[in-house]
């Protein structure tokens, strides 16, 4: 039999494959509450506008309730042949209320309305991700209160570098997360503009109220352009590429939450509700949640990447090429918000080794900056040659088999007569972090300011 939405010119129904490949409802189910939500907002402005009955609308807007509370309550038939969640929502309105189910899609088409649900799912998303990246943000916070001035090696190329503080490291995390937060922020702006009254793509001789559907759905204006309303994704790509940003932060801490939590580095326990065992190995736990929200990211990069794929060379207006947008959003979210929540309870779980850290921070020379810069300071000698005496010394601690606390006085007027025992003050690690006090440099004093400066922004 002929589709009963649009079947009217066909003389008979798809072919299975047809049908296989042209149903969206295994996945577009998820719009169901958007999709009610704009119907809804839809009918009440026809009304409004003397275009439906209000019977009519007031009817349409029950039986949509009614047709979401089936859904939610797992209550519902969703059929392929009726292709999508608009068609499989507007046959059940059909089947409750009768013939003014049928007048719910003047003045509108499949096109501004899926645009317009897709939206809204979008737009709830970037909220939800905010959430997730200020609870991450939080449980960074009180990692680095607890450990503001935890002395641990930095690193620049994974070498030993100079020492910094626990809480400097963790805040770096903390400001990332901030942009992420902002660029959610930004898109979220952005896309929150109303396709709906756009119809197919030219907008409709009904004398509708695009302000009115705007403001009801909670956006803050139509969309100006019809053709763009109905035929761009780039609020979905906004969001993928914003996720994508976020994946990536958290795969750069959970790589570094594997290396910290080996037997060769012992930074940090993770705890056991985040790890598992070896099947074979008894001794093992291993950082599986760490490697997952690490590898999760090409899931989301991949989305990103296919979206663009799917929208790059398509002409305006709708083509059912956009058809495959929510596969790949829906996915995307879905690991984003699942990995910053493992994230988040990991980060709040996970417990530093101070002597470990301390331990490693003061091991690789991690202090000869400071003594170049005291040479510097002290002595005046040009930074240059400072970096050449320290370097000299550097060689003898290693010929030697110790660190440049290790020398002695005279080891290293050997090198250069003008060092003076004054010179230990600045190798050790407490002293090197507490001299950092540049803004945002890693000195305790300073990480605690930053983390007050992040509490207030964040009440
Ligand atoms: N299921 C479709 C989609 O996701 C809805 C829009 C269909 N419009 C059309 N003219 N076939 O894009």
């Amino acid at each position: 039999a002929a589709n009963q939405m649009w079947g009217g010119r066909f003389a008979s129904g798809p072919d299975a494959i047809m049908e296989a490949i042209n149903a969206s409802i295994d996945f577009d189910r998820r719009l169901a509450r958007q999709d009610i939500e704009g119907s809804r907002a839809h009918a009440a402005m026809l009304a409004a506008q003397g275009i439906l009955t209000d019977n009519d609308a007031d009817a349409i807007r029950e039986g949509l309730l009614t047709v979401l509370s089936e859904i939610e309550g797992g209550r519902f038939e969703f059929s392929a042949a009726l292709e999508d969640i608009h068609m499989n929502v507007e046959a059940r309105l059909r089947q409750l209320i009768g013939e003014p189910a049928g007048r719910l899609h003047t003045a509108r088409s499949r096109n501004d309305q899926v645009a317009t649900d897709f939206r809204l799912w979008v737009r709830e998303q970037c909220d939800a991700a905010m959430d997730g990246l200020a609870a991450l943000q939080g449980a960074l916070l009180a990692q680095a209160e607890a450990g503001a001035d935890w002395v641990m090696p930095g690193f620049t190329h994974l070498q030993t570098a100079q020492p910094v503080t626990w809480g400097h490291h963790m805040l770096a995390y903390v400001e990332m997360l901030g942009r992420d937060i902002g660029r959610f922020r930004d898109a979220r702006a952005r896309m929150n503009e109303c396709p709906l009254g756009a119809a197919a793509l030219a907008g409709t001789s009904f004398p509708i109220d695009r302000h009115a559907t705007a403001a009801a759905l909670g956006f803050d204006r139509p969309m100006a352009n019809s053709l763009d309303a109905v035929s761009d994704r780039d609020f979905a790509l906004e969001f993928l590429a914003a996720s994508s940003i976020t994946s990536m932060h958290l795969s750069r801490l959970a790589e570094e939450l594997v290396i910290w939590s080996s037997a060769q580095f012992r930074f940090v326990t993770l705890s056991d509700r985040f790890s598992t065992g070896s099947s074979i190995m008894p001794q093992k736990k291993n950082p599986d949640a760490a490697e997952l929200i690490r590898a999760k990211i090409g899931r989301v990069v991949g989305a990103n990447i296919a979206l663009l794929t799917v929208m790059k060379g398509l002409p305006l207006a709708y083509s059912k090429d956009m058809q495959e947008d929510k596969e790949q959003v829906f996915d995307a979210a879905d690991t984003l918000m699942l990995a910053l929540a493992a994230m988040t309870g990991m980060v709040g779980d996970m417990r530093a080794n101070v002597s470990a850290l301390e331990a490693a921070a003061s091991s690789g020379f991690s202090t000869a900056t400071d003594l170049a810069d005291w040479l510097v300071r002290v002595l005046d000698l040009p930074f240059r040659e400072a970096h050449h005496v320290t370097g000299s010394l550097v060689a003898m601690a290693e010929a030697r088999g110790c660190d440049l606390p290790d020398l002695s006085v005279e080891d290293m007027q050997s090198v250069h007569p003008g060092i003076t025992g004054d010179v230990f003050d600045v190798l050790g690690v407490h002293n090197s972090v507490a001299s950092r006090v540049s803004f945002g440099g890693t000195a305790p004093d300073q990480v605690r300011a930053r983390i007050s400066d992040w509490k207030e922004r964040i009440g």
